[in-house]
């Protein structure tokens, strides 16, 4: 089938179906199109609390999906492709992380949303790149923290705060591949461009950024910077909205070595337009979780969003 035909029926779908389909930056082009709403780990998580639709699809990855039922239990929640994981959240087991918890039980615990529902429930409050800075500020200085899962962002926030979390010692294998040897050197190579990073990046990585963020404080940076010129440290889908956004602007996607061109999230590109048809045809894969997990999960997000909207991040 033409992609055309797939688009025209995946709409009409929609349609019929009542469904909303929401969409992280780092989908591919053709999906992001197609998406009612495209944005970072926590608008996409305010947007599928608040939908009102009967129908969530969410291309994304699993964990993402999860989230969505937790905020919005009533509704069904699909996702194209249920092998669509991440190296993060797979990092941190049920199992390991009780007894990590156990041996530190003076420490309350953030949790980074790539993580599983069942992370969620052994969380005091959750957190994104769009705020955990503001997150982890919110606590009393003194407050001992175990941070998990991503020991890149945890580690970020430990050298911008001055504190001392403990850190679980899980990353992203996409924005962990990314060497600060290399990096520079690409640096070196385009001097007159500007290097935008994702905190899921090492540190070495961060410190030699020009800017830190989310993927959507990356866009919105971008978006209101005189500079025309961007390296841009994370997954290469969201060089689609920077472009977008930007139709004049230069953007080269950071990679790891010469010996590939992008950088490419294997999980978050395993969806593919023919799959978020055949998910709208069948329905499938949906997110089952049962009440009490998403009870207990709900709490720390809900909390996270909360904050965010005193301060200000989301509406
Ligand atoms: P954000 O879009 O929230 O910055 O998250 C990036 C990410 O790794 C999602 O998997
Ligand atoms: Fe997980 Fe990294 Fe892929 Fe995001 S980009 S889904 S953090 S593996």
């Amino acid at each position: 089938m033409s992609t055309n035909k797939t688009i025209e029926k995946i709409l009409k779908l929609k349609k019929e179906k009542n469904a909303i389909i929401l969409a992280h930056f780092y989908q591919i082009p053709e999906i992001q199109d197609i998406a009612d709403f495209i944005g970072d780990s926590l608008n996409l998580a305010e947007k599928a609390k608040n939908a009102e639709s009967d129908l969530i699809l969410f291309c994304g990855v699993h964990f993402m999906g999860e989230t969505a039922k937790i905020l919005n239990p009533k509704k069904k929640v699909i996702i194209p492709d249920m092998d669509a994981g991440c190296s993060l959240a797979d990092s941190c087991t049920e199992e390991d992380f009780k007894k990590f918890k156990e041996q530190n039980p003076d420490h309350i615990v953030i949790s980074y949303i790539n993580c599983s529902a069942k992370i969620k429930t052994l969380s005091d409050i959750i957190c994104t790149s769009g705020n955990a800075l503001q997150i982890v500020n919110s606590l009393p200085k003194e407050q001992k923290i175990i941070f998990a899962p991503d020991r890149n962002l945890g580690g970020y926030l430990n050298r911008i705060t001055g504190r001392n979390m403990l850190l679980w010692d899980g990353t992203c294998e996409v924005h962990e591949l990314l060497t600060a040897e290399y990096v520079l050197k690409q640096k070196l190579q385009n001097p007159d461009y500007l290097l935008i990073a994702h905190p899921e990046c090492n540190d070495a990585v961060l410190q030699i950024a020009d800017f830190v963020g989310s993927t959507s404080a990356m866009i919105n940076f971008v978006k209101n910077h005189s500079q025309t010129k961007f390296l841009v440290a994370t997954e290469s889908g969201i060089v689609h909205q920077l472009k977008k956004d930007n139709p004049n602007k230069d953007f080269i996607v950071v990679t790891q070595d010469e010996s590939c061109s992008c950088n490419d999230c294997r999980f978050m590109k395993l969806n593919t337009l023919d799959k978020v048809l055949t998910s709208l045809e069948q329905e499938k894969y949906e997110i089952i979780l049962d009440d009490d997990l998403i009870e207990k999960a709900k709490t720390p997000i809900i909390k996270m969003l909360d904050l965010s909207k005193k301060l200000g991040i989301i509406k």
